[in-house]
């Protein structure tokens, strides 16, 4: 059979340890995927650090900043995004977007939220038409009166399926390989195997016109049928069905459970990030366990109706409080997490959450506030805000129209 050919679209913190984990399996199941794993690499100049262990072999033939692709190729190291992480040599950082693309039948995106329609419109007709994704995105794309998980905007802008991983999963933690699981959502539409598979992964319309639309019944997350109209797999290749997948991710200390519920799945991995920085708030004020323990609780509550009333017909509630991807998630970056921690010294330091971000995160990117002005959007469209008063009242002392010490108040439903 044919190999499948792996990217990874972005190489941040998770990302690049995501590509650590997926190089570990693709060496490992060597009968189902190539070796090398292309790592897209949003291009920029480093300067490694004097005290760096690579400085010296470095700066005998390069004093100043160099590429962060040269370094990673080079030294094997993430030396901005994921430092002090070996990553396998068949991780291959590439600079060039659709070069690091090309020939791959699974693409993994793995982006802060915001750059990821730019990045869908620079990838149109040059990906495999037949190609499928696995979003790792914790974020909702919101426009106007309308929301959507961005598993379902990269499968409608790139014309392809896409799935969703989200889990309890700082990624300093899994990096240095401690025990931590997560959740695979994988439920692509069932094809006609039958219809014929594209020559060339050319042109911008993956649509084949062959493909039966009968067997296109599948609903996309909000009810909708989708617009997708996903192309088979070549019959070279093994089925990229649950197996695959967990093969592809399950490391002895990174264990996946494969479901179906994808809108479950993306809704708690981008929610609990608007909740954890309330978190981070009473954390900063000194409040204690309890109180953290009861924004936890309403938070937990909002993340479960969001999705009962916004993705009825698609969404699991039990996958809020039985997966990795929902209460776990929740915990964990309620605790350690990024957007914990910055809003909580924004609180301690009486700075703004961004002011934080730029000074303690070397790049890295916060997804809570942006989400929650996001989401805010969207529920003020449907009229909605009060009986999300937690999601709510994060958007407005973000916006300074409110103090993190009236959040017991604030979260007080309405009679
Ligand atoms: P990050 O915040 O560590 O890094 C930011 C990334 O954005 C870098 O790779 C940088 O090169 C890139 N970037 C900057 N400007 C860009 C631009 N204009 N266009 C494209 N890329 C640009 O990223 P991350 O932690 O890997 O986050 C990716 C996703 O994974 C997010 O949705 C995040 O919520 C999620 N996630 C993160 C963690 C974690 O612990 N870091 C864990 C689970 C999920
Ligand atoms: P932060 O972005 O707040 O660090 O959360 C990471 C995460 O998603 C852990 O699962």
């Amino acid at each position: 059979a044919k190999k499948h050919k792996v990217t990874i679209i972005g190489s941040g913190n998770w990302g690049s340890t995501i590509a650590k984990m997926v190089a570990e399996s693709t060496a490992e199941h060597s009968d189902l995927f190539e070796r090398d794993v292309q790592m897209w690499v949003y291009e920029e100049d480093v300067q490694l650090d004097e005290k760096s262990k690579h400085y010296k072999k470095s700066s005998e033939t390069s004093q100043g900043p160099q590429k962060l692709t040269h370094i990673i190729n080079t030294f094997h190291e993430n030396v901005k995004y994921l430092p002090g992480i070996a990553l396998p040599h068949n991780v291959i950082a590439n600079p060039s977007l659709t070069d690091s693309v090309k020939d791959s039948s699974i693409l993994i995106f793995n982006l802060p939220h915001q750059f990821i329609l730019g990045l869908c419109k620079q990838l149109r007709g040059h990906i495999l038409p037949y190609a499928r994704g696995i979003s790792c995105i914790k974020g909702v794309n919101v426009h106007e009166s309308s929301i959507g998980l961005f598993s379902e905007t990269i499968g409608e802008e790139l014309g392809i399926y896409c799935g969703a991983l989200s889990g309890a999963n700082i990624a300093s933690e899994v990096a240095q390989e401690k025990f931590s699981e997560t959740t695979v959502a994988y439920d692509p539409p069932p094809i006609d195997s039958q219809a014929p598979t594209p020559a060339t992964s050319q042109g911008p319309s993956p649509v084949s016109s062959h493909v039966d639309l009968t067997q296109l019944a599948h609903k996309d997350v909000t009810g909708r049928p989708s617009k997708v109209k996903l192309r088979p797999l070549p019959q070279e290749y093994q089925a990229i069905d649950h197996t695959t997948i967990k093969k592809l991710f399950h490391r002895r200390y990174f264990h996946v459970r494969v479901v179906s519920d994808v809108a479950g799945v993306s809704l708690g991995g981008a929610l609990k990030n608007v909740v954890a920085v309330a978190a981070g708030w009473v954390d900063g004020l000194g409040w204690g366990d309890n109180a953290k323990a009861a924004i936890m609780r309403v938070g937990l509550l909002e993340m479960r109706e969001f999705g009962n009333r916004f993705f009825p017909h698609t969404v699991n509630p039990d996958t809020f409080t039985v997966e990795s991807a929902g209460v776990a998630d929740l915990i964990t970056t309620c605790s350690g997490g990024r957007n914990h921690r910055c809003a909580m010294l924004s609180i301690r330091e009486g700075k703004s959450i961004e002011e934080i971000e730029a000074r303690e995160l070397n790049g890295q990117k916060l997804q809570g506030a942006m989400t929650a002005h996001e989401v805010n959007t969207f529920l003020k469209s449907q009229k909605a805000e009060k009986d999300f008063p937690l999601l709510t009242a994060v958007h407005n002392i973000l916006k300074g129209n409110g103090k993190a010490e009236d959040l017991p108040d604030l979260i007080e439903p309405s009679e």
